[in-house]
C-alpha cells in the first residue's frame, strides 16, 4: 500500500489503495514491542482491538473490556509507531446509547492515546454514531458481519451475510459508507458476499475471515503468530508457532536454574 515505508499512513491512502488495487494489511497490537515490529515490517494499520480482553486481560469475551483498560494499551501502540495508522477499538457499552456518548468516547481515545482513528461495531444501528464522530474530524473504521460484541444477540460465533443475510450485510455496508466511515471491516462472511460488498462500496473493505475478494486483510496478532493457546478460527493462517517457542524457552530456563547451569560465568559480574 502507499505511502512508502518512511511516511505516515493516512486514511486517504486507504482510498488510494482501493482505487489502485493495492492490498491493505492490518494486525492487532496491544503493546510497544509487537507494535514496533509490525510497524517496521510495513503493516499499514494496527488495531488496538477489544480482543485485548481475551489476549491480554484474561477475560472469556470482549464484553467486559472498558475504555479505561484500552487507553494505556492504545497509547503504548500509538507512541511506538512511525508509519502505521493506529486505530482504537471502542469497547462494548461505550457508544451504543447514541451519538453523544460515541463522540465522548472517541474524543477520549484521540486525546489520551494519540491514536489516529477509532473503530466501532454495527452497520445501520451505528450509522448515527459514526456520522457524529466523523463530523467532528475523527476518522472511523466500521465493523460489520460477525460483530463479537453482539455475540449473544447473534446466537454465537456464526457466519453472517449468507443467503438472505446478504441483504442486511449490504444495507449495513452502505449505511456505514454513507455515514462517512473511511473503511469497513467484514468479519466472518462468505467470500462471495464479501466480493459483492467490495464491488459495491467506494470505501475499502478489510476482511477478517471474509476470503480474498476484499481490499485488505486483518488478523489478530496472537492468532497469526501462533501465540494463542486454544481454538484458532478456520480463516487464520498461522505464520509462526510462538506458543511452542516460548514454552520451549521457559522449560529450558527452568531446567538450567534447577541443575545450576544458569547463570554461568558469562552471565555473571566479576
Ligand atoms: O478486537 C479485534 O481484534 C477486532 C478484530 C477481530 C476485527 O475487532
Amino acid at each position: 500500500m502507499t505511502p512508502p515505508v518512511s511516511k505516515r499512513v493516512r486514511t486517504r491512502h486507504f482510498q488510494n489503495a482501493k482505487e489502485q488495487g493495492i492490498k491493505i494489511t492490518g494486525l492487532t497490537s496491544y503493546d510497544q514491542l509487537s507494535a514496533k515490529i509490525f510497524d517496521s515490517a510495513g503493516i499499514d494499520f494496527l488495531l488496538v482491538g477489544d480482543s485485548a480482553g481475551n489476549n491480554v486481560l484474561g477475560y472469556d469475551t470482549t464484553l467486559s473490556v472498558t475504555v479505561d483498560e484500552l487507553i494505556p494499551l492504545t497509547r503504548a501502540v500509538a507512541t511506538s509507531v512511525s508509519r502505521a495508522l493506529v486505530i482504537a477499538d471502542m469497547p462494548f457499552g461505550s457508544y451504543e446509547s447514541g451519538p453523544k456518548e460515541a463522540l465522548h468516547t472517541a474524543v477520549r481515545f484521540m486525546k489520551e492515546t494519540h491514536a489516529h482513528a477509532v473503530k466501532l461495531e454495527g452497520g445501520v444501528r451505528s450509522a448515527e454514531q459514526i456520522r457524529r464522530i466523523v463530523d467532528s474530524g475523527i476518522p472511523v473504521m466500521a465493523h460489520i458481519g460477525f460483530t463479537p460484541q453482539s455475540e449473544h444477540g447473534l446466537g454465537g460465533h456464526i457466519i453472517q451475510g449468507r443467503g438472505e443475510g446478504l441483504e442486511q450485510l449490504m444495507a449495513d455496508a452502505l449505511a456505514v459508507e454513507e455515514a462517512g466511515a473511511f473503511a469497513v471491516v467484514l468479519e466472518m462472511v462468505p467470500s462471495e458476499s464479501a466480493r459483492l460488498v467490495t464491488e459495491r462500496l467506494r470505501i475499502p473493505t478489510i476482511g477478517v475471515g471474509a476470503g480474498p475478494h476484499v481490499d485488505g486483510q486483518l488478523l489478530v496478532w496472537t492468532d497469526f503468530a501462533g501465540f494463542t493457546n486454544g481454538r484458532i478460527p478456520k480463516f487464520v493462517k498461522q505464520y509462526a508457532d510462538l506458543h511452542t517457542t516460548l514454552t520451549d524457552a521457559v522449560t529450558r530456563f527452568r531446567s538450567d536454574v534447577a541443575d545450576h547451569s544458569y547463570p554461568g560465568p558469562e552471565h555473571s559480574y566479576e
